[in-house]
């Protein structure tokens, strides 16, 4: 963003610290909090607001505050965009399928209820924003969709196994079996040439 908007200061947020590599411009101001407690910025401070992949940061409940934080910090005039992910998937074999009931199971309960993702673009326009636009891309797993493919499934299958706490300490499911199953997926996707849904919208603020 500071390369290609040369006049611009970023500031961004998350509640971990960012890697010691890396070198921030002075344009580009960090700092470490927790979005669930509300954006350390002024109303009105922002022309473009962007938040990407918080959906498992975010239970549920908290949804309508974050959208109203972000809507709350951008000025008159200004855009909101999101990219997110959900829990639905095109083309899913039969251990995507379980591992994904699995996580709807016990995370739904938990108050994580990925099912409203797809229509983030009617939460958006419920929180005043106008000129809403979603996009829904399914992003294809596997050496089947060439190189992005090829990226984007190793990206997944580290996302899987990174969940292994989450699947065996909180939703009980043995940790032999899980290994068993996410050592599956690539070559599942790869024959069932399976896709992820992802959803990219953006609005302004009137
Ligand atoms: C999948 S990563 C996405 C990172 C970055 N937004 C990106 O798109 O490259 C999810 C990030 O959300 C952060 N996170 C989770 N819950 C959060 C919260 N309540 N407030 C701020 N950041 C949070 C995590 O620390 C993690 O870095």
């Amino acid at each position: 963003m500071v390369q290609e908007f040369p006049q611009a200061h970023i500031y961004g947020i998350d509640t971990d610290a960012p890697a010691p590599h890396i070198q921030f411009s002075a344009r580009c101001h960090f700092s470490q909090n927790d979005i669930l407690q509300g954006l350390p910025y002024a109303d009105h401070t922002f022309h473009y607001v962007h938040q990407r992949l918080l959906v498992g940061g975010i239970p549920t409940y908290y949804w309508p505050a974050t959208l109203q934080e972000l809507v709350r910090v951008t000025q008159s005039g200004g855009w909101i965009e999101l990219l997110e992910t959900g829990n639905v998937y095109h083309n899913a074999g039969p251990t995507t399928k379980q591992l994904q009931a699995w996580w709807d199971e016990g995370m739904t309960t938990r108050g994580f209820d990925l099912s409203i993702m797809p229509t983030i673009d009617v939460l958006l326009t419920r929180h005043g924003v106008i000129n809403v636009h979603m996009e829904k891309i399914q992003v294809p797993l596997g050496t089947w969709a060439g190189r992005p493919g090829e990226l984007l499934g190793l990206d997944l299958f580290e996302v899987f196994k990174s969940l292994k706490a989450v699947y065996t300490e909180k939703l009980g499911i043995q940790p032999e079996l899980f290994d068993h199953m996410v050592a599956l997926l690539p070559k599942e996707w790869e024959s069932h040439r399976t896709t992820y849904e992802m959803y990219s919208v953006f609005g302004q603020k009137p």
